[in-house]
């Protein structure tokens, strides 16, 4: 599968006594998780620039720099997922100016790149890659030879007209003693060590080497030796002092940040999943672009069947995919559990398209359920998260979700970056037959990080109503449409983590069964929006009558939910939204009442009883 790819790269770089290769090569493989579309390196030898670079993982750079090659002792690092330009070898980092004095990494979006590029190619500047980054250190190249300032003074007056996210690491032939860093929203942490200095755009790179760090903050760019660094503001010449940190704690705990869980860290980190899912996806006119599929559009719209299959989580996703795609493209499309998809006789053939969703790329059965596709000519796409994995491999085409390492094993950053990338998705299918209606929706898609940043305040409130359901033995999750597999995901969160059974259902079924279940000790989760308002207050009337306890999630407030409900959760100012992003917000509040009342319980959430993360057998 060929998606594209957005920045989610990994950087290192080292200056001390050591053979740099070896500590980036090491620091690399720690940051591979982020992806390996490609890798390189750059070190000074005899003080001029050398670079090797190549497509893929890491062990393929490793296998590249030649013995006798890279003997230097300054040198920086890079991994990359595509942003700009294919994932190709003239694209991988280090990017070199033409004249080989400057070596540059980058992790982030220089978005002004197209007009400093026609800036420089007016100049004479001849580019060798697609890529922004490529721009970026060309540019500083120009201005190193137009104004006569130092290398630091160079790259401080370069970024000044950067617009974007960056962090970047710099090594200049004429001063080959010295890495400049800097950073503006993308991280990156300074090591120190002695003789020797460190820097990576995460810790973990580093951390077996040194101990003592100090973050950037943006703004901020660092000239680093061997034994000294100065750290300045780009937009002023005061010397900035930063304290030095020791690092006591394990790599899991610096991992784990100021969460006690990886759940709730991977939960609070949805708003930045959910917007990595769209960065570069969604173009400053509102269209939509996914390279990864773009060459396979006709033959996806004329598909005549259309399959999702999936296990898990990730089929519930699926599941809201497959209303997306039946709304906007009128026409019918099957969700089908892998397991059961791949022995069963299915019409699918040459003519069937089939989406493979997946957070690991590595399940069993639903690489087995690509099998079956590909056997019968049919096109697959696969919507993964794990750069490079099996059903990444196997799909003839697809979409990465770039929701970024999901550790806990209970899904919930994989989960709304997976409908994330189904919305746009669909949105690509329609937006020429349909352009109002997709434009509309990407314009709502946008905001939905800064929506679930509000609604993750609501944590206190969920708290306390989760201390109430401790001791219970049985949930009930009920909703309506795109909301009812937003109840299966909710129930499957609680039962994963708490071991507590629960069900979801579409609200309207509970007359044919769960009814009969509900007595005073029956809490029912109601997820509750504009959709049928009227018949699902009805729907939480009958549960009311029969004594159940209510707990509503809700982005509608009115006076007679709020006198049926025991405990009521509302997600305000979002009434505009369209259907197909409710389920993006009505899953938080879901996932944090599993999540507490699986710490209240004792649970082991990060690691449930009897549950893998990645489940490769049958
Ligand atoms: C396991 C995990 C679930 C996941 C499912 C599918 O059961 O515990 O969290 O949803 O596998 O995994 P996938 O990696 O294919 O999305």
């Amino acid at each position: 599968m060929n998606g594209n790819k957005l920045d989610m790269c990994g950087i290192i770089g080292y200056i001390g006594n050591k053979k740099s290769k070896d500590i980036i090569v090491d620091g690399l493989k720690r940051l591979e998780y982020r992806g390996y579309d490609s890798a390189g390196i750059s070190t000074f030898e005899s003080n001029s620039i050398s670079t090797t670079k190549c497509k893929g993982k890491i062990v393929d750079l490793e296998n590249k720099i030649d013995e006798g090659k890279h003997l230097g002792k300054i040198g920086i690092g890079h991994t990359r997922w595509a942003t700009h330009g294919e994932p190709n070898l003239i694209n991988a980092h280090p990017h070199n100016d033409s004249l080989n004095k400057f070596s540059l990494i980058h992790n982030g979006i220089i978005e002004n790149h197209s007009s400093l590029r026609i800036f420089l190619e007016e100049k004479g500047v001849q580019f060798s890659s697609d890529t922004d980054t490529e721009v970026l250190v060309q540019f500083i190249s120009y201005l190193y030879q137009s104004e006569n300032l130092s290398f630091f003074e160079t790259v401080k007056l370069a970024l000044k007209e950067v617009i974007g996210t960056y962090g970047i690491l710099v090594m200049c032939s004429d001063e080959p003693d010295r890495i400049i860093a800097a950073r503006q929203g993308s991280p990156l942490t300074i090591g120190i060590g002695k003789n020797e200095n460190y820097l990576a755009s995460d810790i973990s790179a580093i951390i077996n080497f040194t101990r003592n760090i100090f973050f950037l903050d943006d703004g901020e760019i660092v000239e680093i030796t061997s034994n000294d660094y100065k750290i300045k503001h780009i937009d002023h010449d005061n010397e900035i002092n930063k304290e030095i940190k020791k690092i006591e704690y394990s790599l899991e705990q610096i991992e784990k940040g100021d969460f006690n869980h990886f759940m709730l860290k991977e939960i609070h980190y949805q708003p930045d999943a959910i917007y990595d899912s769209f960065r570069g996806r969604i173009l400053n006119d509102g269209r939509i672009k996914l390279g990864g599929i773009e060459d396979y559009y006709d033959k996806i719209i004329n598909s005549s069947n259309i399959y999702i299959t999936a296990c898990g989580t990730s089929w519930h996703a699926a599941q809201i995919g497959s209303y997306i795609f039946e709304e906007l493209m009128s026409k019918p499309v099957k969700v089908e559990y892998a397991s059961e998809f791949r022995y069963r006789n299915t019409p699918i053939d040459k003519n069937s398209l089939l989406i493979a969703i997946s957070q690991s790329g590595e399940t069993a059965d639903t690489l087995a359920a690509i099998e079956k596709a590909k056997n019968v000519g049919a096109l697959t796409l696969g919507i993964v998260n794990v750069v490079g994995s099996s059903i990444a491999r196997e799909t003839a085409c697809g979409i990465y979700m770039h929701a970024g390492h999901e550790i806990g094993v209970a899904s919930t950053k994989a989960f709304t970056s997976q409908v994330s990338v189904l919305i746009l998705m669909g949105l690509f299918i329609a937006q020429n037959k349909n352009k109002k209606k997709c434009l509309q929706i990407a314009s709502q898609l946008k905001k939905v990080p800064q929506i679930i940043k509000r609604i993750l305040t609501l944590d206190d409130e969920i708290y306390k109503i989760s201390k109430k359901f401790v001791q219970v033995n049985n949930f009930l999750y009920l909703g309506r449409g795109y909301q009812f597999p937003v109840a299966l995901e909710g129930a499957l969160k609680l039962k994963e983590i708490s071991y507590i059974h629960a069900e979801g259902y579409p609200a309207a079924e509970m007359k044919h069964g769960p009814i009969a279940l509900i007595d005073n000790n029956m809490p029912v989760v109601f997820i509750v929006t504009k959709n049928r308002f009227n018949k699902v207050l009805s729907n939480i009337q009958e549960v009311k009558s029969r004594g159940g306890k209510i707990i509503c999630i809700s982005t509608i407030l009115s006076k007679e939910l709020d006198n049926l409900c025991d405990h009521l959760v509302f997600i305000k100012d979002v009434e505009d939204m369209h259907t197909f992003i409710l389920p993006l917000l009505t899953t938080i509040p879901l996932q944090l009442l599993a999540y507490h009342i699986a710490v209240l319980k004792g649970c082991n959430v990060d690691q449930p009883r009897n549950l893998a993360k990645s489940v490769t057998v049958e």
